[in-house]
């Protein structure tokens, strides 16, 4: 490994640089991953995908808040048979991690997708348990800890690949359901998907989003997603993503200090561009060079070491 290295490891996974595509954002087509691998990024997590194709919910879909978005996209996408070529795609083009990200509205279409996923090529999966405004699935599961434990042994027992659990920070206490991900086989944590919330236009009087409640993300929600990690970190022995609200290589290098071994980055590359990852990983190196670090695995939960 080369002095002030980037790269990092996620149950098994190989990554360039600790920097990742969050879901969702911009995060279904081949073109803007071979863009962003450009920019240095480390790791892809695509849009997550169903069964079965949907169109999401009715404009309008996200606010702008606080320079954070609330969105409600209602999970549009096309279905995982028809996602097939754009993973093979991407695996044919790509020379990093590819993670699917898989939602259903039982626990067998978790299983189901994720297996088709994994047969067309992706390096891993990541299980949306935490979509904070669709109905049946995502935070519906995440929040049950029953169903969140059978949901990843059933993935578990059918992939052979890594299992990665995105968690809902709309809980009382995280640290309850990261536990049962580890128990039920989850191979690393990220920490965490979108806030619940609403905005309400006080012209019309009216809530804003089409389905009334979403998700909020970006700056405003770092310290809490960062208060996330650092318990996490306390708590699971299995790698942990940060995703909440990094836009600069400060949020970055706070997240790892609090103990994630890698950083997902979602709303800034709207509020930026695609230059974002770049300037984060450049962030990083001087970052370690000026403090004498040998890589950057070495500053994983460096906060809370004795
Ligand atoms: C427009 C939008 C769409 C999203 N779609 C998904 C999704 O399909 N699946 C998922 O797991 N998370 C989704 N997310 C959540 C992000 O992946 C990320 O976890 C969250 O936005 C926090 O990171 P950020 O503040 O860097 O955006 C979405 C977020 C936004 C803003």
């Amino acid at each position: 490994m080369k002095s002030n290295s980037l790269e990092t490891h996620i149950a098994g996974l190989h990554l360039n640089s600790p920097t990742m595509l969050a879901s969702g954002i911009m995060s279904y087509s081949v073109d803007f991953f071979q863009r962003i691998a450009k920019e240095g990024v480390g790791g892809i997590v695509t849009k997550s995908i169903g069964l079965e194709s949907r169109k999401g919910f009715e404009n309008p879909t996200i606010v702008q808040i606080n320079n954070g978005f609330i969105n409600a996209m209602g999970l549009p996408n096309p279905g995982i048979a028809s996602y097939a070529n754009e993973i093979k795609k991407a695996k044919n083009v790509l020379n990093i991690p590819l993670i699917v990200s898989v939602y259903g509205f039982s626990i067998e279409e978790y299983e189901t997708v994720a297996k088709k996923a994994i047969n067309y090529g992706a390096d891993a999966v990541e299980l949306n348990v935490s979509c904070p405004h669709v109905k049946d699935t995502g935070l519906e599961i995440g929040q049950n800890p029953e169903k969140l434990f059978r949901a990843i042994k059933k993935v578990k027992n059918n992939v052979k690949k890594p299992v990665i659990v995105k968690l809902s920070p709309n809980v009382t206490n995280i640290t309850e359901f990261a536990t049962i991900a580890v128990e039920a086989g989850a191979d690393a944590l990220t920490a965490t998907n979108t806030i619940h919330a609403m905005a309400i236009d006080i012209e019309s009087t009216k809530p804003i989003l089409s389905n009334i409640f979403g998700g909020f993300s970006g700056p405003p929600i770092k310290p809490i997603i960062l208060r996330c990690v650092y318990e996490l970190f306390k708590t699971v022995t299995v790698p942990i993503i940060g995703s909440g609200g990094i836009t600069n290589w400060r949020d970055a290098i706070e997240f790892m200090l609090a103990g994630a071994s890698a950083i997902q980055i979602g709303t800034a590359i709207a509020l930026q561009n695609t230059k974002v990852f770049n300037d984060i990983n450049k962030g990083i190196k001087s970052y370690l060079k000026k403090k004498r670090f040998k890589n950057v695995e070495q500053i994983v939960g460096l906060s809370q070491k004795i």
